[in-house]
């Protein structure tokens, strides 16, 4: 379950790391004046987990196992999109106001990210044939 609803208390949402979010919380980023036309993410990662509210305004985000795509509109800041370790994702149609934060289990680390999707493709190859092969 990628999607996570939580209450409204009256104009404010509030977020315990490790309980509504399903990690422990160790960066917040948001992402905002975002130019048309230009897709945000399209990477991957070996072990960070990322959680995703539209807080102001609205984009779109794939979701890709590396087998099935999932897309999904956030546009309230009551809804969470949880992105999984090696799933790769993309954002795109921001609105002009839109501000997505990003809240991340781990510090920025360069080489935790995958950004070649077929590299990606081969990594969720190998850790499926290598689950076979162990079970
Ligand atoms: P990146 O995650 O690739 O961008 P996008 O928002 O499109 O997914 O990050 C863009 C640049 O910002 C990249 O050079 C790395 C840097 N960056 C940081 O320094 N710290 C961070 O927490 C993040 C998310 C990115």
């Amino acid at each position: 379950m990628n999607i996570y609803k939580h209450e409204d208390l009256g104009g404010k949402v509030s977020l315990d790391s490790g309980v509504d979010v399903p990690f422990d919380i160790k960066r917040v980023f948001y992402i905002y004046g975002t130019k048309p036309g230009i897709p945000r993410g399209q990477h991957s990662h070996h072990k960070i987990k990322q959680y995703l509210v539209a807080i102001k305004g609205s984009c779109k985000v794939t979701l890709d196992n590396g087998k099935e795509k999932t897309v999904h509109v956030l546009d309230n800041p009551y809804t969470g999109l949880f992105q999984d370790a090696l799933i790769w994702g993309e954002m795109c149609d921001f609105s002009d106001d839109c501000v997505l934060l990003v809240l991340a289990s781990d510090h920025y680390d360069e080489s935790d990210y995958i950004r070649d999707y077929d590299d990606f493709l081969n990594i969720v190859l190998w850790n499926t044939w290598t689950e076979i092969i162990w079970f």
